[in-house]
């Protein structure tokens, strides 16, 4: 609920000043277990998950599928299974099949967090960005955000769909048709021209073509993709003055943005996005394992 996203931003906020000290180190959860179990690979959420464990005390263990028994062919469920039984306080998993997480949250006794689950949700990456958002306006109702790329395969663009405008955000989704989903929920934009999409937004938030969720065949019939959807300078000024440049990462240069624009810190938040991550997770870390903690 917009509620709960507020409450979880707030509790975020007060984590960023503590991530920029020079020793980062909070108790609260010293003996506790948290389980990072990655199915898929990750670069942010992965380390970030797991700075934001160890900032707070916890003992964190990291299992990556590709060098676990998942490759002897043991199902999600007895991994699940075999995990619980280890007494975990914190299960945080990223996995290829949407409702993954759902799934493991049934057989799991601690709380579980989704870090992404195929083309399906991936929450905290939206409560981050939405975290940034705020931050960069001071506040989230009556922004217009356009979403662009591959948004038919965006877990990202999923989660954001749902949960800007429940804050009271425009939200636009722009991209080739092959990309685009092929119904949009109620008071959320198609656009196939990205100009006319981009029009007077304050964020644009880009993302990349996820080769590994697509058909075979359908990159090839992209053509000349950064020329029709790629972000260019020239073609942010049909934004709003001041418009913010986003993108979840990973980023392909010179594919759906140009390197220099992401670079320029006036107009690009994407390490500011990586670094709210951090304090973002700290803060769905503390308040998930407040019940065990007995608060
Ligand atoms: N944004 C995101 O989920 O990045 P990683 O895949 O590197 O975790």
């Amino acid at each position: 609920s917009a509620d709960d996203i507020r409450f979880l931003l707030d509790e975020a906020e007060q984590w960023i000043e503590f991530n920029r000290r020079p020793r980062k180190q909070d108790g609260r959860l010293v003996g506790l277990t948290q389980i990072n179990a990655f199915f898929e690979n990750s670069t942010r959420t992965l380390v970030s998950f797991e700075l934001a464990g160890k900032r707070l005390g916890a003992q964190v263990v990291n299992f990556s599928a590709a060098t676990s028994s998942v490759k002897k062919g043991e199902s999600l469920k007895d991994t699940a299974l075999t995990l619980n039984a280890m007494r975990p306080d914190v299960l945080v998993i990223r996995h290829d099949a949407n409702g993954a997480a759902l799934q493991v949250a049934e057989l799991m006794d601690c709380p579980v967090i989704n870090a992404g689950d195929g083309s399906g949700e991936h929450p905290t990456q939206a409560l981050l960005d939405v975290l940034t958002i705020r931050r960069r306006f001071g506040r989230i109702e009556g922004l217009k955000v356009a979403i662009c790329g591959d948004i038919r395969h965006s877990r990202v663009a999923g989660s954001n769909m749902r949960s800007l405008p429940l804050l009271g955000a425009e939200v636009r989704l722009i991209g080739p048709p092959s990309l685009l989903p092929d119904l949009a929920p109620d008071g959320i934009g198609l656009f196939e021209d990205f100009d006319e999409g981009i029009a007077g937004a304050d964020v644009v938030m880009m993302l990349r073509i996820q080769h590994e969720r697509m058909e075979a065949g359908l990159s090839g019939t992209l053509g000349d993709y950064f020329g029709r959807y790629g972000l260019s300078r020239a073609r942010l000024d049909r934004a709003a003055p001041g418009a913010v440049v986003m993108h979840p990462g990973p980023m392909n240069r010179g594919v759906e943005i140009d390197g220099e624009l992401a670079d320029d810190p006036e107009r690009s938040a994407i390490l500011e996005q990586v670094e709210m991550g951090v304090a973002l997770r700290i803060a769905c870390l503390d308040v998930v394992t407040r019940p065990a903690r007995g608060g």
